[in-house]
This record gives structure tokens, sequence and C-alpha cells, in this order.
């Protein structure tokens, strides 16, 4: 039988590990390279490989391509829910989006990039809580930019299609029946809530949408499985793209910006919402 040594075996994940970073800034730890194994095993058996091991071994000696990509991915954690921490559109319906409604008056814009959405449940949540919450923005023009680097997921979100069970984690009978058309397998979102949303793949460590003076940035449960270095690559960017007055990134409930000065906490709100640092301060 043909046994791979540790050691091969180990340089193998290693060197995978290191093209995963190098792509998507996902950073796996020694203690987590057991996922490798168990998230591609599914891949490698489909493509025909014999074992992880031997698709490795094609990654990291072939040019960057399609079959690297779907690996990228695959190692991915897509968790989400609909309307997922309710403390943050609580703080969202008390203070932010108050804030910002009355520094927009003048021009009645707001910009909002859910920048790592997942299946969608993120930006799908924001716009039935600004319809539910906020009926005075109906008159507003309001831009809900969706981007996440898998494909996959964006898919998803694209079609707006879930089944009940995604749609009862986190959404009321009411609102399934509001905001959702029952069809032949799964219940679809409506096409005038998908319509307000624009889906488009955006990888974090790569070129940004060129537009900036974002009124939100929802950047969250995504920078917590990039390495500091990476994470702070990506804050700069964020700190260029807020808008300087008001703008807010709203991070994961766990999340917290250490070392990061041009980005601080606003003062009422907990932990994870940051503003640009004042040019003044
Ligand atoms: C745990 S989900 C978070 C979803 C949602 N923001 C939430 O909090 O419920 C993390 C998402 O980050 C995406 N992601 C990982 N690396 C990324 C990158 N370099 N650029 C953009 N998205 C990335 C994954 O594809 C995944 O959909």
């Amino acid at each position: 039988m043909n046994r791979i040594k540790p050691d091969s075996q180990l340089k193998a994940v290693t060197d995978f590990l290191a093209q995963l970073r190098k792509h998507i800034g996902l950073s796996f730890g020694a203690e987590k390279r057991y996922l490798v194994e168990s998230r591609l095993s599914p891949l490698a058996q489909k493509a025909g490989f014999t074992n992880v091991h031997d698709l490795l071994i094609q990654l990291n000696t072939s040019v960057v391509g399609e079959l690297h990509w779907q690996c990228f991915e695959t190692m991915t954690t897509q968790e989400t829910q609909f309307f997922r921490d309710g403390f943050f559109f609580e703080t969202l319906r008390k203070e932010i989006l108050p804030a910002l409604i009355q520094k927009r008056q003048g021009e009645k814009k707001l910009k909002i990039w859910s920048a790592a959405v997942s299946t969608g449940q993120e930006a799908y949540s924001l716009a039935i809580f600004l319809e539910e919450q906020f009926p005075e923005l109906k008159s507003w023009k309001i831009q809900i930019l969706a981007t996440d680097v898998s494909d996959k997921a964006l898919q998803v979100a694209q079609r707006g299609e879930y089944e009940i069970q995604d749609l009862e984690r986190g959404l009321s009978p009411a609102q399934i029946t509001r905001f959702f058309t029952k069809g032949p397998v799964d219940f679809q979102i409506a096409p005038w809530l998908r319509e307000a949303i624009q889906f488009q793949k955006i990888n974090l460590i790569s070129a940004w949408p060129a537009e900036s003076s974002w009124d939100l940035i929802l950047m969250r449960n995504v920078l917590i499985y990039f390495d500091q270095s990476t994470k702070n690559k990506v804050l700069e960017k964020v700190s260029q793209a807020l808008a300087a007055d008001e703008g807010t990134l709203v991070l994961g409930s766990s999340e917290t910006l250490i070392d990061f000065p041009k980005l601080v906490r606003r003062s009422a709100a907990r932990g994870f919402f940051y503003q640009r640092q004042s040019v003044e301060a």
C-alpha cells in the first residue's frame, strides 16, 4: 500500500495553507490543520483524487485556477442567519441610524455595504429592518451592496431561496409571510426586496469597490479568520472607505479592534461599532 509519510503530509498541508492565506486571507493555526482534511475530503473525492493529500499535491504544484478557488471557498466558514445578533439591530435602531438620518437629511442618501454577506441573510435582514423600522426612508435613495468572496454563497444570496428552517432562525411568522413567497421547494425573498440589493463578488484582500464614503460597512464575523497583518491591511482600507462624517464599521459581536488607532469605538455603543478617528484628535 502506498503510505504517505507524515512529513510529506505536513508539508502539503502547510503549503496549501500558505496559498489560502495569500489568496483569500484565511489563516489557520496548527490546531485547525485538521480542517483541511475534513473540509476538502468530499471535494477530493468528487474531483477524482484518491485522497486529500493527492489533491493538495496537485494544488501546490500547479498554477492557481478553478480547482484552487473551489478549495479556498470550501475552507471558508459561511455560518450566518437572519437578524444575527439582536444587539446589533437594536443599536442600529436606537443610535446609529437616527444619527445618520439626521446627518444625511440634505441629500437623503444612505450607502450600506455588507462586506462578507455569505448566503445573503445579513443583507436581507437589513432591508427588512429598514422597511419595518424606518418607513421614513422610503423616499430616500438607499444603496445596499452585498459582497462575498464565495461564488457559491453569492449564488444562494442572489437567488434568495431558503428552506423554512433557515427562515425560522431569526424571522417571525409575520415577517416570513410578508417578505417571502412559497416556491415549489423553498421560500423565496420577495422580488422587490431582492432588487433593493446589489450583489457582487469582492475579495476583501484584493481590489475594493471604487466607490467610497460608505455610511455603514458591515464586516461581521470575517476578520476573525485573518491574521493581524491581513486584518490591519483590510482595516486600513475600511478607514479610507468609510464616510468621514458618522460612517460606521460594524464587526461581529465577539470582535474588537486592538491597536488600530485610525478607527475608534463609537462612544455610546458597545464594543463592535467603530468610526474614523477625527482629524483633530
Ligand atoms: C461566518 S460568515 C459571516 C456572514 C455574515 N457577515 C454574518 O456575520 O452572519 C464569513 C464569510 O466571509 C467570507 N469571506 C472569507 N474570506 C473572505 C474574503 N477574503 N473576502 C470576502 N469575503 C470573505 C466567507 O465566504 C463567508 O461567507
